[in-house]
């Protein structure tokens, strides 16, 4: 039973093989973090870790008996306002202006599983011996508000997900301020902490920076979605702690809207670490019986680096957090028309463009924007979910069985949550968009923000996008979204809700999703927000892959994919080889290494293959047709170490290493050629080290392989030809090496006492 509860000392440990949570109810009833990290033996007293001492007179200590200094003691939910100086987890405010609340314990259960949350993202458990869940009620009598602190141990994993339930039972009405999914203590504050930043075109990159006095965080406060500024993550990293070893948390929001990462380090050097809704565009009123949830956060430690962490998270989201039909299944190749095209096409290219896919032995040919209403350009035509016929005669339906005919699957861009002013719909409904009273709604892409809060604004869209998905042949929905929320305002909500609506927009999001994949449960959802803006876990419980940015220039991906791999598995990482000069960065890269690196992904192709010279379609079907081998490996059945830094080198790498370590892909790419170069050892990991692998890699139109135990590839290293990285296109050329296990070292010494070469 990983959760236990000693009732003497009122002590709660969560503990499994690999982590400890320790919790005491405190003398004044309020829970006490006590500690998380590494596995420690269960007893039934930790409360020696509690420290009481002589600090200065101005920072109070609780009532009588109890007599705590809570700014020194680590809270489990902390508030403000009765002794303790920080960031609060919780803020209610009472109608008689005030926002003190002690919430005091009350009761607990375990549950075996875990529960889902109510319209919310969340991991799962698909059976009850796979987690236990903890729930800690407490309550303030003064208030008459509950609070649920929820917590989920898997059975054989380091992950503890978290999330809090706030029912208000008194008769006065509440306004929650703040409530945040999960706050942690350590009691010292030797940490780096690491983060996933960027913008448009470089989303996710990795940066670092030491943990210092006061707050950093990181937040979101685009309201449509989690923003390509910042991911909803952050890992605390013990110093020295590498890719491969040291003991590293990561922490990370199941959730798309607006959010704060934070941490505080208190001038005792304690750190207060917590994440949530973003509480500056949230509050929730909730009246008596009513009952508001957190999102969830999901909890990771690793005690091998940042490589461990990781590799946690992707086996938790590919298998944990997707769900459905395409969960475990190999992804389809695609040929996806944007910028091949832009929005200039017609039923004849389209269909040229698919012929020539499935020459190339592609599988899915998905139309992106333009197909609909008078959506010539991005000035127009968003939300009139008709097709456009005199683009498309046959109509989506009849496009959509034509490309079927050639011998492809179907699929389809949409922008659901917008609209355009020029548009039939925004004339029928102009107060469906977003929009305070009396002020210019601002544009971007010369598109609003439907207003997703309102049912019936969702049941409309549902309507119109059910409709092509049931005439049509659709096995693929690329859903984009391509602004963040401003003037923010719902003329549905009253003036005592508005600080509901950032929440309630991308709960009708998620509403919409849950419909549409219930209806149409083996259409594949690819998410997409110019680029990867929503790139987040709550999205992905949804839509198993998401695009991860619009820059598709080969090295660019190396650092964007690189930094995604933190927290997300490749299955859920959208990558396609794109046309050179590269559109973003105008940038020339050989088309191996563009398809080289996107093959770490769900793959695919964004551009005309019809301009391609007759040697480069060429290399495309052999493309194709590696994919074909290998997407099981890279997509469901791998475990991925990341084995060199773009972000720090000239050469980025990374490797998927098969659950039964007998295959493995590996791809290293560089970024400037040098000349009369040191020489270059690639150090592979994940390897069994007794097993007799042979290695086979192809770069610059040379085959070539050799055989080697698995220690020799991960201590000695693959001793990379300069040369072969010339003839590869030097500058920016990649390698890909595929791993087979032949035989272990007893099977060779079988054979005669000599290795089996
Ligand atoms: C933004 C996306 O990121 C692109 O891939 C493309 O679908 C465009 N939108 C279409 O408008």
């Amino acid at each position: 039973m990983p959760i236990l509860y000693h009732e003497s000392t009122g002590i709660f440990h969560l503990t499994n093989a690999y982590v400890s949570y320790l919790m005491r109810i405190m003398e004044n009833g309020q829970l006490e973090h006590l500690y998380y990290g590494k596995r420690i033996r269960d007893r039934e007293d930790f409360s020696h870790l509690h420290e009481e001492a002589l600090r200065s007179h101005m920072v109070l200590s609780t009532p009588e008996p109890s007599s705590l200094a809570l700014h020194y003691t680590g809270q489990e939910y902390p508030v403000y306002g009765t002794g303790d100086y920080k960031s609060p987890a919780v803020s209610i405010l009472q109608e008689n202006g005030s926002r003190i609340s002690v919430f005091t314990y009350e009761s607990f259960r375990v549950l075996a599983g875990k529960p889902s949350l109510q319209g919310l993202p969340a991991v799962y458990a698909e059976s009850p011996e796979e987690a236990s869940t903890l729930e800690i009620s407490l309550f303030d009598t003064v208030s008459g508000t509950r609070l649920v602190l929820s917590y989920t141990l898997f059975e054989n994993a380091p992950v503890i997900t978290r999330h809090t339930r706030i029912t208000q039972e008194g008769e006065r009405p509440v306004r929650i301020e703040r409530a945040m999914s999960t706050c942690v203590e350590f009691h010292d504050s030797s940490f780096e902490m690491l983060q996933l930043s960027g913008a448009w075109g470089r989303e996710r990159y990795i940066h670092e920076r030491a943990l210092e006095m006061g707050i950093q965080a990181v937040q979101g406060l685009c309201g449509t979605c989690s923003g390509a500024e910042q991911n909803p993550f952050l890992a605390l990293k013990r110093p020295g702690a590498t890719e491969r070893t040291g003991d590293v948390y990561g922490f990370s929001l199941v959730y798309s809207s607006s959010f704060l990462a934070q941490t505080e380090v208190s001038t005792h050097d304690m750190t207060r670490v917590m994440m949530g809704i973003h509480p500056d565009t949230f509050s929730w009123k909730l009246e008596q019986g009513q009952t508001f949830t957190t999102p969830e956060a999901v909890m990771v430690f690793s005690d091998q680096g940042l490589g461990g962490m990781s590799r946690t998270f992707h086996r938790l989201y590919r298998r944990r957090l997707a769900r459905g039909f395409w969960r475990d299944r190999e992804r389809p190749i695609l040929l996806n028309n944007w910028e091949g095209t832009y929005f200039n096409f017609n039923e004849e290219k389209l269909l040229a463009m698919a012929r020539k896919a499935k020459e190339a032995g592609i599988e899915l040919f998905v139309l992106d924007d333009g197909w609909f209403g008078a959506r010539n350009d991005d000035y127009r035509g968003l939300g009139d979910w008709q097709c456009n016929l005199d683009k498309i005669p046959s109509g989506i339906d009849g496009l959509s069985r034509k490309i079927e005919e050639i011998g492809l699957h179907f699929g389809l861009w949409v922008e659901l949550e917008m609209v355009n002013m020029d548009s039939d719909l925004y004339r029928a409904h102009p107060d469906w968009i977003l929009q305070t009273p009396g002020r210019v709604p601002s544009p971007s892409r010369h598109q609003y923000v439907l207003d997703y809060s309102r049912q019936e604004v969702v049941d409309h869209i549902y309507d119109m996008v059910a409709e092509i998905l049931e005439k049509s042949r659709i096995t693929y929905i690329k859903w984009d979204m391509n602004r963040y929320m401003s003037e923010g305002y719902s003329a549905h909500l009253g003036p005592e809700r508005q600080g509901e609506l950032m929440h309630r927009y991308i709960l009708g999001v998620y509403s919409l999703y849950e419909r549409l994949t219930s209806a149409f449960p083996e259409i594949l959802f690819e998410s997409c927000a110019s680029g990867g803006a929503r790139f987040d876990p709550g999205i992905l419980y949804y839509a198993p892959q998401a695009w991860c940015s619009d820059d598709t220039d080969a090295w660019e991906r190396c650092k964007i994919q690189y930094g995604t791999s933190l927290v997300y598995p490749l299955s859920m990482i959208g990558s396609h080889v794109s046309a050179v000069p590269n559109h973003q960065v105008f940038r020339m890269t050989p088309l191996e290494t563009r398809g080289a690196v996107a093959m770490f992904g769900s793959f695919g192709y964004e551009l005309d293959l019809d301009r391609l010279r007759e040697e480069e379609f060429e290399i495309v079907k052999s493309q194709v047709k590696r994919m074909k081998t290998l997407r099981r490996l890279i997509q469901t059945d791998s475990d991925f170490y990341r084995l060199c830094s773009p972000f720090e080198k000239n050469e980025a790498g990374w490797i998927c290493v098969s659950s039964d370590r007998t295959k493995a892909a590996a791809c290293l790419c560089q970024k400037l050629n040098k000349v009369n170069a040191s020489w270059l050892r690639f150090h592979l990991d994940g390897l069994r080290e007794d097993l007799f692998y042979r290695i086979s890699c192809m770069a610059g139109g040379k085959e070539w392989s050799y055989k080697a135990f698995g220690d020799e590839l991960m201590y000695a290293g693959i001793p990379v030809d300069r040369e072969c990285l010339t003839e590869a296109g030097g500058d920016f050329a990649a390698v890909i090496f595929v791993l087979e296990a032949q035989s272990t070292e007893a099977d060779a010494l079988k054979a005669g006492g000599k290795r089996v070469e």
